[in-house]
């Protein structure tokens, strides 16, 4: 062993991630120091509260978590609570303590990451957050560090997990929305309150972590359009596979001339992209840069151990006092280049349109006539059988590509027909040529 001093780090919130986190650290202590030249050590531990069945050796216990951060004999404070309010609070008065800080935090670093990471910067300490996007999938050293070469045109990924588990269950199996939510949520996968894993809040806010490290943007909560996957139906699951399509919940980050693309919505790939056989809980990124090509990062993106993985790894960094600097989106914060983001409804795409219609003859023309009138044209229409007992024939288009402002306009002047139920499902199509 060397002669350098261990490496003091408090832990603060032990639920899911930081428990696993301790338990990394106390269980590979040879392995971690013969890989950091010093040893790991917990200090010190902020809990609100008594888990008797805890174990944290010799670590000072605190009940409030600023404690921590004021400690003398701590080096690193993780922060593992969650939200953006006491762990703000914590991560401000760690770094302005003079401690590195690592976080699993995206909420905090897509809302705050500006404003925290100049304040690490100018105080000379790390702030990390590899286990922030994707769990435990090494996105963000990637990212920064392995494609450091590379100019990097796309990043779009499958980055909530549990989106990803209901939409499988609803298309292997036909199950209904509401019915795999509570699964999920019993499985653990899902937040009590899933609101963010559904609502496409979660993956924005992971999409804005990749976008700022691919296009060296700053990090900009406000800037992906959002659609969540509570709409999304078992049967339109099924018209897209019998396309050829898998519908997948995706964040996509794109460069388009001077301009980006940021956008969080379900999506419907062509089933031989590797992307759209990611299934289950399993989350996927997709990167594309220039010298190296197309590659899929695929791994758990949730889950205490594999979190907790990604956790050690930036301890690791900053007890080897490499990795990530004082720049942990790759370039300094002064040096991120704010680039506009193209609207939504600018945004062009192949267009998934499914529409609920009274059987009368001449009612396909009117349709056709309303998408053609805007110029858009059609790659292909079927008209399905209509359920048992219903009236109404369901129809699914497939569009060329067109702006969705365009689209928009069309399916209004659509559903303007009698024949035409006000029930429909409009989604993306990406092929990811
Ligand atoms: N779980 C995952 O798979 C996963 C994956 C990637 C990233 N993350 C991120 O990792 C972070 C932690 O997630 P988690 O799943 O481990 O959450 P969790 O199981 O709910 O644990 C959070 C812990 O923080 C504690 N806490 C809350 N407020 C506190 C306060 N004021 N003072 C002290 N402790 C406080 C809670 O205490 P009590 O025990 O008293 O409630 C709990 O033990 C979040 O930012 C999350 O987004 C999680």
């Amino acid at each position: 062993m060397t002669e350098m001093t261990p490496l003091r780090i408090g832990i603060c919130g032990v639920g899911t991630v930081g428990l696993a986190t301790i338990s990394i650290l106390q269980n590979q202590l040879s392995l971690l120091a013969a890989r950091c030249g010093r040893e790991l050590s917990v200090t010190h531990v902020g809990a609100r509260r008594d888990h008797s069945d805890h174990l944290y050796g010799d670590a000072k216990i605190s009940r409030d978590v600023m404690d921590v951060a004021r400690d003398p004999d701590v080096d690193v404070v993780v922060e593992l609570i969650g939200g953006t309010t006491v762990a703000h609070e914590l991560v401000k008065l760690a770094i302005e303590q003079g401690k590195h800080v690592v976080t699993a935090n995206k909420a905090l670093i897509a809302e705050h990451g500006n404003q925290l990471l100049a304040l690490a910067e100018a105080s000379g300490v790390h702030l990390c957050f590899e286990a922030a996007v994707a769990g435990g999938i090494p996105v963000i050293k990637s990212l920064r560090e392995a494609l450091a070469g590379n100019v990097v045109s796309e990043v779009a990924g499958i980055i909530n997990g549990t989106g990803n588990f209901i939409l499988t269950e609803m298309s292997n199996k036909g199950r209904a929305f509401e019915d795999v939510l509570s699964e999920a949520q019993s499985l653990g996968y899902a937040e009590a309150d899933p609101t963010f894993d559904i609502d496409g809040t979660d993956a924005a806010h992971k999409l804005v972590i990749l976008a700022s490290l691919a296009f060296g943007v700053p990090l900009s909560i406000d800037a992906p359009a959002k659609e969540g996957i509570q709409n999304i139906t078992p049967e339109d699951l099924d018209y897209a596979k019998a396309l050829g399509y898998r519908v997948k919940h995706l964040g996509i980050a794109r460069r388009s001339g001077s301009r980006i693309e940021m956008r969080v919505h379900p999506t419907l790939i062509p089933e031989s992209k590797q992307l759209a056989g990611v299934d289950g809980v399993l989350n996927a990124i997709m990167l594309k840069a220039d010298a190296v090509g197309e590659l899929l990062l695929v791994g758990p993106g949730a889950g205490g151990a594999a979190t907790a993985s990604s956790v050690c790894s930036d301890i690791i960094d900053i007890a080897r006092e490499c990795g990530p600097g004082t720049r942990p989106l790759g370039i300094p914060v002064a040096e991120l280049n704010a680039v506009s983001v193209i609207p939504w409804e600018e945004v062009s795409s192949e267009w998934y349109l499914r529409l609920h219609v009274t059987d009368r003859p001449g009612v396909m023309s009117d349709i056709t006539q309303k998408l053609a009138a805007r110029g858009i044209s059609i790659e292909s229409l079927v008209q399905k059988a209509a359920k048992e007992g219903d009236t109404d024939v369901p129809i699914v288009i497939l569009t060329h590509a067109v702006p969705a402002s365009l689209i928009s306009d069309a399916v209004e002047a659509v559903v303007a027909l009698e024949e035409v139920q006000p029930d429909l499902a409009l989604i993306r199509v990406e092929a990811f040529d």
